[in-house]
């Protein structure tokens, strides 16, 4: 049976140190308070639920986060203008803009529009590059990347000479994670939905990272015996047992994979939570560097 990687009760340790943190550092500094601002446009249930989540770790964190909710036509030049106002407003030390965005905006403009120094997502090219780019340190690694690293970090699970594998080359998931990876000398595989023989090359991993969003895609007899699976993925799939009448599930059959490798995620209950506690890891970050 696979050790089950938790990441409630660490993502809540992250919290209360970070809490500490900000606290210790008030007492000494009065005037310290990190700010995040989250705008969402529109209203999509997903989303909502997503920020939701982020308020509430902020609350419990010290951190002062406002939600600013624009309607789903806001226009792209008004959405620029106030992102504008925020990187030039020195009490804000973290802009976020939930993902994704009505389709009149465009995502990237958007995105890159966010000042590179309250970047807190880690999405801008200034910090992804920074990232891929030999030498150079980004201002802020994208939380849910960041959040998978800490996990391996924290359950000693040696990324060193390892061969990894990534299943999914998004810019917020799939290629910062196999960066990170990188970086922590690990020999990468970035998998994506052309990959050839995805399951053989799977099968060659010491460490399998699954962002591809598709239910159960990644199967059991996909794993090396005693390798070790992290689940990014979250997906719903129906469940007449439950009220809304969906559950959320992970990109790997995990019931199956646990009998199969050292090692594995459940979702829910494990990547999300670590997502959400880098984000206020960033945030303090960011308030801590405008202090200094
Ligand atoms: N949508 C889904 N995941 C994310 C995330 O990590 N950050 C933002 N801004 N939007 C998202």
């Amino acid at each position: 049976m696979a050790q089950i990687l938790e990441g409630v009760a660490l993502a809540r340790q992250i919290r209360e140190s970070l809490r500490e943190r900000v606290s210790s550092i008030k007492t000494k500094c009065p005037t310290f308070q990190p700010v995040l601002k989250i705008i969402q446009v529109g209203a999509r249930e997903d989303s909502s639920v997503y920020v939701r989540m982020k308020m509430r770790a902020a609350a419990e964190t010290g951190i002062n986060c406002e939600h600013i909710n624009f309607p789903a036509d806001i226009s792209e030049y008004e959405l620029l203008l106030v992102l504008k106002q925020l990187n030039e407003d020195p009490s804000v030390h973290g802009v976020l803009v939930q993902l994704p965005l009505p389709a009149h905006l465009d995502e990237r403009r958007i995105t890159e529009s966010v000042s590179v120094e309250k970047d807190v997502d880690g999405f801008c090219e200034g910090n992804l590059g920074r990232l891929a780019k030999r030498g150079s340190d980004p201002l802020f690694v994208a939380c849910t990347p960041r959040g998978v690293m800490e996990m391996l970090k924290h359950y000693n699970i040696s990324i060193a000479g390892k061969h990894a594998v990534v299943i999914g080359r998004s810019n917020i998931v799939g290629l910062p994670m196999s960066l990170l990876l990188e970086k922590a000398n690990a020999t990468v595989t970035l998998c994506h939905s052309k990959t050839e023989a995805i399951s053989e090359v799977v099968k060659t991993a010491d460490i399998v990272v699954s962002a591809i969003g598709s239910a159960h895609f990644v199967k059991a007899d996909w794993f090396k015996k005693g390798s070790v699976a992290i689940d990014v993925g979250i997906n719903y799939i129906p469940d007449s047992s439950k009220k809304s009448g969906y559950r959320m599930t992970g990109d790997i059959d995990f019931e199956n994979a646990k009998e199969v490798v050292s090692a594995i995620t459940p979702v829910p209950g494990s990547v999300g939570p670590m997502t959400v506690a880098m984000l206020m890891q960033n945030v303090v970050e960011s308030a801590i560097r405008c202090k200094d």
